[in-house]
């Protein structure tokens, strides 16, 4: 398998503490079935897009050394999860943030509230500049609980939808399980994701995620979701 959507790499954002940390989590990925994983640090300081990639480089190279010396075959793969904002119209290339140099770049939105035609301001500009955007976890935003219009809306577009292997299990309530679901049914989402942060709770074991979903969601749409989708996704295929 392989997750594109991760907070395994330490220190530098919500995810991962230290470098032991991140070592641990990817001895989970890999012993539960993930032999790739793209590490995608939040970010959302458009002032210092150069800084935050040199640092995330840094330490990936790092953690690939410490990998190696503990004899763990896991791929890494560089990517981040880009916060949407209004800062992105003026913001430098976004080149160096896409998920293993592709055309594909994660995006999460604001959790609260916000003005839904911005939402789609935001996803025609980072297509006029040639990305495909994914959207994170879209089950867990509630403007889309109450208006499934908008979900429309972005799909009108060449937009991919992630959702979260934990939103599946029931780990985030049952309306985002519900929606989570029914994405995947829909064919609306065909990606599925760990967002791991840490070793214990929000962790990378996705084998041991797959043991607790729901029945309904069939062999094929999990090797849709885990395998081939993120597979055209870091090669920079066609997927839509
Ligand atoms: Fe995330």
């Amino acid at each position: 398998m392989i997750d594109i959507h991760s907070h395994v790499l330490y220190g530098i954002d919500d995810g991962a503490q230290d470098i032991e940390e991140s070592i641990e989590m990817c001895h989970d990925a890999y012993k539960n079935g993930c032999k790739t994983l793209v590490l995608t640090p939040h970010f959302f300081d458009f002032k210092h897009i150069h800084g935050f990639v040199k640092e995330r480089n840094h330490r990936i190279e790092n953690l690939k050394i410490a990998l190696e010396e503990e004899s763990i075959p896991l791929k890494l793969l560089h990517g981040a999860e880009l916060f949407l904002s209004d800062k992105i119209f003026t913001a430098g290339s976004l080149d160096d943030l896409t998920i293993n140099d592709s055309r594909y770049m994660l995006c999460e939105m604001p959790l609260g509230p916000f003005k839904t035609d911005h939402v789609l301001m935001w996803f025609d500009e980072l297509l006029d500049r040639g990305y495909t955007p994914i959207l994170a976890h879209p089950e867990r935003y509630y403007v889309f609980h109450e208006d499934y219009s908008l979900i429309d809306e972005i799909l009108d577009r060449p937009i991919l939808l992630q959702v979260n292997i934990d939103s599946l299990r029931g780990k985030n309530g049952p309306g985002p399980q519900k929606m989570a679901l029914d994405m995947i049914n829909r064919k609306f989402a065909t990606l599925i994701a760990s967002d791991a942060h840490d070793p214990v709770f929000r962790h990378t074991r996705l084998n041991e995620k797959l043991d607790d979903l729901p029945d309904e969601l069939s062999a094929d749409d999990i090797r849709l979701c885990l395998e081939k989708t993120p597979l055209k996704v870091i090669n920079n295929q066609d997927i839509l």
